[in-house]
């Protein structure tokens, strides 16, 4: 099972494919979860496009879409919420309260209704792969979890539906998101290992445009907290807001 919210793009196609060299059968989710979004208007301006949607899966051998209504998944007595304790508070979970208790409701509910074997996510959202971890270990939901690696635009910029949000300017300013995390990355290689100078590495890049930034941060890939010293493994998060619009990225230390 790959679940998304649609508005598929290059990214979620890479999921596809990684699920077709595990399964047999391959089944897709697009649902847009109002639940996880604590803004609405943010919910209210997602990218709709099932038709393309239902093309790009046919594209890529996907067998089944599920695509419920948001009444078939929540009626209006429905009074359930799965909630994550300590990974949820910090990051994406900081910013936006009640965003991963909203996630792990749909997943569980997109779990149940399809049973999967497997689950593939994306490392672009690599807090929620985290959370979602840490759900099915802790309820023993009896699926083995993947996480696939983040497709970017030719220019680094990570792949994201809310990319065609963007203005041109802002579209060309977002480059310094993942050009910060090479910058970091090349530190790295070079041997520092001071989280700090390699967080400011990120935001010297990103500080010359008017992207504001939310966080800038080299924690551990587990726990999530974190870390004064960074070794392989360990991951810089960064959220910025750019014209308004959320984008977030990472990169895992090599
Ligand atoms: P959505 O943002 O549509 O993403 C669906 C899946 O695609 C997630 O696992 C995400 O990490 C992955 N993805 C997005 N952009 C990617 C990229 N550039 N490269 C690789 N993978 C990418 O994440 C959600 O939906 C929702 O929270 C969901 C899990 C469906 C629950 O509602």
């Amino acid at each position: 099972m790959v679940p998304t919210m649609g508005a598929l793009h290059q990214g979620h196609a890479s999921l596809f494919e990684v699920a077709h060299q595990l399964a047999d059968v391959v089944v897709a989710t697009i649902f847009v979860n109002p639940l996880q979004f604590n803004n609405s208007s943010d919910f209210k301006k997602y990218p709709l496009q099932l038709d393309r949607d239902v093309q790009l899966l046919e594209e890529h051998g996907v067998h089944y879409l599920y695509a419920p209504t948001v009444d078939t998944m929540y009626g209006s007595d429905f009074s359930t919420s799965v909630h994550i304790e300590g990974i949820t508070d910090l990051l994406e979970g900081a910013s936006r309260p009640g965003h991963f208790s909203g996630v792990a409701t749909v997943v569980t509910k997109l779990f149940s209704a399809g049973r999967p074997d497997i689950a593939v996510f994306g490392q672009k959202d690599f807090q929620q792969f985290a959370v979602i971890q840490r759900m099915v270990s802790d309820l023993d939901m009896p699926i083995r979890l993947i996480m696939a690696p983040t497709i970017r635009e030719r220019d680094g910029l990570a792949m994201s539906s809310r990319n065609v949000r963007l203005s041109t300017a802002a579209r060309q300013q977002a480059l310094a998101i993942s050009q910060g995390l090479l910058a970091a990355q090349a530190q790295f290689a070079s041997g520092i290992r001071e989280s700090q100078q390699l967080i400011e590495a990120v935001e010297s890049v990103i500080s010359l445009t008017s992207a504001e930034i939310d966080y800038v941060k080299l924690v551990d890939a587990k726990t999530l907290q974190d870390t004064t010293s960074a070794s392989e493994g360990s991951v810089i998060v960064v959220a910025v807001i750019l014209d308004g619009i959320r984008l977030i990225d990472n990169h895992i230390l090599v």
